[in-house]
C-alpha cells in the first residue's frame, strides 16, 4: 500500500496531472537525431520497413519493449556475483527462489525467451484435431500452435476491437463464446485455454480478476486447464489495482497470487517482464511440470539454465521481485496514458482507454484516405520515422498474410504501435512524440500507399521490402524544411 500512498501524494500545485518519473537516470546512452534528407535516405535503405533501420539512424526507439527495457541498479549489480555453473549454478536457485516468492509456483523451467516456452507447451499438450481458445493470440503463439496442426479460437468481447472505448478491461474473455467453443470442440478436445494479460495485439489492454474467476471455473468444471501467458503482466497487475473495484488497497503481490491461484500453469518472456532476456514456464502442478521437463535440455539448455546465460538469470532474479513494486510497474502505463491522452484531446487517432504496452495510433482513420491494400500502417511507419525518427512497429495487413489466391486477407485494425520500454523515455521525449505526431497529423493529406518490392512468403513483416507509391516522401521533406527551417 505504501507506494500508491507515495504516488497519491505527489500532486502537481497547478492541478497538472503530468506523471512522475520514480527514478533517476544513472548510465545514459548518446541518441542521433539526424536531419529528415537523411532519415528519408535511411527509411528508402530499410525498404520502408522499420524492422530494417539501423538503430543507430533511430531517435526515440519505440518498435518494442521486448529486450529493450532499462535494468535497475540492483540487478545490474546482481550481475556481476552470477554463478558460472552448467548444473546447479547458486544463481538458479536465486530464480526458482524468486518464481516461489512472486508468483507463489512450485515448478520452473528456464527458457531462452518466451517462444520458446510457447514452442514447449505447444509441442506437450496440442495435437490435430484440438483447439486453443484464448482471449487474442499473439503471432509466435499461434505459429506455434497451428504448426502441431491444433486450432486458434480467440474469444474476445465486443469491446476489444473498438479503436475508441472507456471499457477498462478490453483484455477479457467473453464467456458466452467461450462456452459455445468448447460445446462446439468437446472438452476433450481442448489442449488448455489461454488467457494473455495485458493483450499485445489489441493495445496492451488488461483483463479483470472477475473475468478471470469466471474463466477459471468454466475450465475447472470442464477440467480443461488454464494456461496464462505472464509476459504483459506488470501492467494487467496495474490495472486490476487502479482500475477494478476492491482492489486498490491490495499489494501487488496479493494481486499477482490470486491471479495465479486460477490458472494450472503459466509463462513469461522474460525481454518483458522482468526487463532482462530469457523465460520460463511456472506451475504448482507436478504432473504438468513433469509432462514437459524433458524437452527443456533437449531444446533450450540443462534444466539449471534453460539457454539464459547466469549473468541474465541473476537479473531476473531481481527484476521479477521489482515487479512487486508499485513505482516500477506504475512507469509504462502512466507514461503511455500521458501520450494516448494527449493525442486524444487533440483529436488525433488512438486507441482508448490507454493500455499497458504503448501507445497505439490507429491508422485507418489517420491516413483514411490511404486504402487498406496500400497498407495505411506500414506508411504511417515509415512516415512517423520520417518526419520525427521514431521507430515505430507496423501492426496491420503487411502483417498479415495472403489467402489461397494470392490477395491480402485484410487486417481487423491498422496500427501504428508505439512501444514504450520500461523506465527508458523522458518526458521531454514523450513531448517530442506529441508534437511531431501532430505535425504529421495536419500533412496526413501529404502521405501515401506502399506497394511491395520484396515480399518473402514467411512472416514478411519482420524482413520485407517496400516502396512509396508516388512521390509522397519528398513532398513530406518539403512541408518539414518550409515549417521548421533547419531544424532537425
Ligand atoms: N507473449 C507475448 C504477450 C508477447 O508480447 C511476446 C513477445 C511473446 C509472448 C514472445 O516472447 O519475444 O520473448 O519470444 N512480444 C514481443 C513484442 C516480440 O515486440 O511485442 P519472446
Amino acid at each position: 500500500m505504501e507506494n500508491f500512498e507515495q504516488l497519491k501524494t505527489v500532486k502537481f500545485y497547478s492541478g497538472d496531472t503530468t506523471p512522475l518519473e520514480m527514478h533517476k537516470v544513472r548510465v545514459v546512452q548518446k541518441l542521433n537525431l539526424l536531419p529528415i534528407e537523411e532519415r528519408k535516405e535511411a527509411i528508402f535503405g530499410a525498404g520502408f520497413n522499420t524492422f530494417l533501420l539501423q538503430n543507430k539512424d533511430v531517435f526515440l526507439d519505440m518498435l518494442t519493449d521486448s529486450g529493450t527495457n532499462a535494468m535497475s541498479d540492483n540487478q545490474v549489480a546482481a550481475m556481476s556475483l552470477a554463478d558460472d555453473s552448467y548444473a546447479g549454478s547458486a544463481s538458479y536457485t536465486k530464480l526458482e527462489k524468486a518464481i516461489n516468492e512472486v508468483f507463489n509456483q512450485k515448478y520452473f523451467l528456464p527458457v531462452h525467451q518466451g517462444r520458446a516456452a510457447e514452442h514447449i507447451i505447444a509441442k506437450t499438450f496440442c495435437k490435430l484435431g484440438t483447439v486453443v481458445p484464448m482471449n487474442y493470440h499473439f503471432t509466435t503463439t499461434k505459429a506455434h500452435i497451428e504448426m502441431i496442426g491444433s486450432a486458434v479460437e480467440e474469444i474476445y468481447t465486443d469491446e476489444a476491437l473498438k479503436i475508441k472505448s472507456d471499457f477498462p478491461f478490453k483484455g477479457n474473455m467473453d464467456i458466452n463464446k467461450l462456452n459455445k467453443v468448447i460445446e462446439k470442440w468437446g472438452a476433450e478436445n481442448v489442449a488448455y485455454i489461454r488467457f494473455e494479460a495485458g493483450t499485445n495485439l489489441i493495445g496492451g489492454q488488461p483483463f479483470s480478476m472477475a473475468n478471470l474467476r469466471e474463466v477459471s471455473a468454466i475450465a475447472k468444471a470442464h477440467k480443461i486447464m488454464l494456461l496464462m501467458d505472464t509476459s504483459l503482466i506488470n501492467e494487467n497487475l496495474y490495472f486490476i489495482k487502479t482500475r477494478e473495484a476492491g482492489y486498490l488497497d491490495k499489494s501487488i503481490k496479493s494481486i499477482l497470487h490470486e491471479m495465479m491461484s486460477y490458472t494450472d500453469f503459466s509463462y513469461f518472456s522474460g525481454r518483458k517482464v522482468s526487463c532482462t532476456r530469457g523465460g520460463g514456464i511456472c506451475t504448482n502442478n507436478h504432473d504438468i511440470y513433469m509432462k514437459m521437463r524433458d524437452w527443456v535440455p533437449l531444446y533450450e539448455g540443462f534444466l539449471t539454465y534453460g539457454g539464459m546465460s547466469v549473468r541474465e538469470i541473476e537479473a531476473m532474479a531481481v527484476g521479477l521481485n521489482e515487479t512487486l513494486d508499485f513505482n516500477v510497474i506504475s512507469h509504462s502505463p502512466t507514461f503511455i496514458k500521458y501520450l494516448v491522452d494527449a493525442l486524444d484531446k487533440k483529436g488525433i487517432p488512438v486507441i482508448t482507454p490507454s493500455g499497458g504496452l504503448g501507445c497505439h495510433l490507429d491508422a485507418k482513420d489517420f491516413l483514411s484516405h490511404v486504402p487498406q491494400e496500400q497498407y495505411p500502417a506500414g506508411a504511417l511507419a515509415a512516415a512517423l520515422y520520417v518526419a520525427a525518427g521514431i521507430r515505430g512497429m507496423e501492426r496491420g495487413t503487411i502483417s498479415s498474410v495472403r489467402d489461397e489466391n494470392g490477395n491480402d486477407i485484410l487486417a481487423d485494425v491498422e496500427l501504428l504501435r508505439l512501444a514504450f520500454p520500461r523506465r527508458v523515455f523522458t518526458l521531454s521525449q514523450i513531448k517530442y512524440a506529441e508534437d511531431r505526431i501532430q505535425w504529421l497529423y495536419d500533412n496526413r493529406h501529404l502521405v501515401g500507399g506502399l506497394e511491395w518490392t520484396e515480399e518473402p512468403p514467411v512472416l514478411r513483416f519482420f524482413v520485407g521490402k517496400l516502396k512509396p507509391i508516388g512521390d509522397w516522401v519528398d513532398k513530406l521533406v518539403a512541408k518539414f524544411r518550409e515549417d521548421f527551417g533547419e531544424s532537425l
